[in-house]
C-alpha cells in the first residue's frame, strides 16, 4: 500500500484531545479530514462533544487503557502533557507508555507536539521530557512527525491579553532577547496536517514552527501589539537576577514553578528560536508576526 492509500483509509487517534491546543486539533481534524477519529480522555466525552468523534478513556498512566484506546489505530496524534496543571509524570512515563503501546498497536504515525530547541535545554524538565520521548519514538522504529512549537502567544488564561487590557505587557526578563512564537490556531493547523499529510517527505521529519519575520523579542511583540490594538502599552518586566535568586528556593515547594524558571533563563540563551524551513516546505508560507497579532487581538477583543 503506497503511503497516500494507507492515509486515506487511516484512523486517528487523538490524545490530549480535551486541552487548550489539543482540543483546537480535534476540531481542525474534523473540519478537514474523512478518516475516522477517535479521542482519548481520562474523563471519557466531554460535555457536548460531536457524535462524529468515537471518544475512550484512556489514562497514559495506565497500560490498559492505552492498549484498548489504540485498537485500530493507524496514526497517533498527541499534545498531553500533565506538567502545566498537574504532574510531570505524565511527560515522561506517561508518553513512555503510550509510544510503547503505539509500537505494540503496529501505529503507522506518531505525530508528536515537541518543542523547539527541546534537545538543547536538559535543565529544563518539561522540554527534557518532550526530547526524551523523541529518542523513544525514534528508537521504537515508528515513523513520526514531530512538530516542535515555541511560545504559545495565546493561553488558556491568556495574561497578555489581560495586561493589554490594562495597557501593560508583561515581560519576563528583557525587552531584547528573541524566541519564536505561534498563535494556537495555527499550531493545531499544521498538527492536523502533520496526521493526514499524503506527501512521504514529511515522514521521520522534526519541523520547527515560527514565523515568516522570525524570532521577536517582549519589546517587539508589545510594539506589533501596540499598533494592531492602537493601545500605548508600557512594557513591565520581572529582571533576570531575580528569576536566578528564585530558582533553588521554588524548586523546594512548586515542580511548575521551577520548571518555568529554568525555561525563561533557556530563552534567555537566544536558542529558542524556530528555523521555520522545514513548515514553510510542508505548509505553506508562514504567517508574519503582525497577521498573527492580529488574529490573536480580534479573538481576545483588543481590536481598534
Ligand atoms: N504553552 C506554551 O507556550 C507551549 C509551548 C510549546 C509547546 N507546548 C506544548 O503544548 C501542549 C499544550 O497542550 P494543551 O494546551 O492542549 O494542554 P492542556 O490544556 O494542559 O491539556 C492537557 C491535556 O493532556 C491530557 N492529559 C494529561 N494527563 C493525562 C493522562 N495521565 N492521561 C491522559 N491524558 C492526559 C488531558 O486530558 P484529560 O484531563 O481529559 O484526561 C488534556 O487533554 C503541551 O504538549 C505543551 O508541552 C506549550
Amino acid at each position: 500500500m503506497d503511503q497516500q492509500a494507507e492515509t486515506a483509509a487511516a484512523r486517528i487517534l487523538v490524545v490530549g484531545a480535551t486541552g487548550f491546543l489539543g482540543a483546537k486539533i480535534l476540531r481542525q481534524l474534523e473540519a478537514t479530514t474523512t478518516q475516522a477519529l477517535r479521542a482519548m480522555s481520562r474523563r471519557g466525552a466531554p460535555a457536548g462533544a460531536s457524535g462524529a468523534v468515537e471518544w475512550v478513556r484512556g489514562d497514559l498512566m495506565d497500560l490498559a487503557s492505552l492498549d484498548a484506546a489504540l485498537q485500530g489505530v493507524d496514526v497517533v496524534i498527541s499534545s498531553a502533557n500533565g506538567y502545566m496543571k498537574e504532574t510531570i509524570a505524565a511527560d515522561f512515563q506517561g508518553n513512555k507508555n503510550l509510544i510503547e503501546a503505539a509500537a505494540r498497536a503496529g501505529v503507522k504515525r506518531f505525530v508528536f507536539l515537541s518543542i523547539v530547541g527541546c534537545d538543547a535545554a536538559p535543565d529544563v524538565p518539561h522540554f527534557h521530557a518532550k526530547s526524551v520521548a523523541e529518542g523513544l519514538i525514534k528508537a521504537s522504529g515508528m515513523v513520526y512527525v514531530f512538530v516542535r512549537a515555541p511560545a504559545f502567544l495565546d493561553q488558556a488564561n491568556d495574561y497578555v491579553a489581560k495586561g493589554v487590557k490594562a495597557g501593560r505587557f508583561y515581560a519576563v526578563g528583557d525587552k531584547a532577547t528573541r524566541w519564536s512564537w505561534v498563535l494556537t490556531d495555527d499550531l493545531a493547523d499544521y498538527m492536523a496536517r502533520a496526521a493526514t499529510h499524503s506527501d512521504p517527505a514529511i515522514l521521520n521529519q522534526s519541523i520547527d514552527i515560527g514565523w515568516r519575520d522570525g524570532a521577536k523579542s517582549q519589546g517587539e511583540l508589545a510594539r506589533i501589539i501596540g499598533k494592531v490594538t492602537g493601545k500605548q502599552l508600557r512594557v513591565w518586566s520581572v529582571p533576570w537576577f531575580l528569576l536566578r535568586i528564585l530558582v533553588r528556593p521554588v524548586k523546594l515547594f512548586s515542580e511548575l514553578g521551577y520548571d518555568m524558571l529554568k525555561m525563561f533563563l533557556f530563552f534567555r540563551s537566544g536558542r529558542f528560536v524556530a528555523d521555520i524551513a522545514l513548515q514553510e516546505r510542508f505548509f505553506g508560507p508562514a504567517p508574519m508576526a503582525e497577521d498573527a497579532v492580529r488574529r490573536w487581538a480580534s479573538q481576545a477583543g483588543l481590536g481598534e
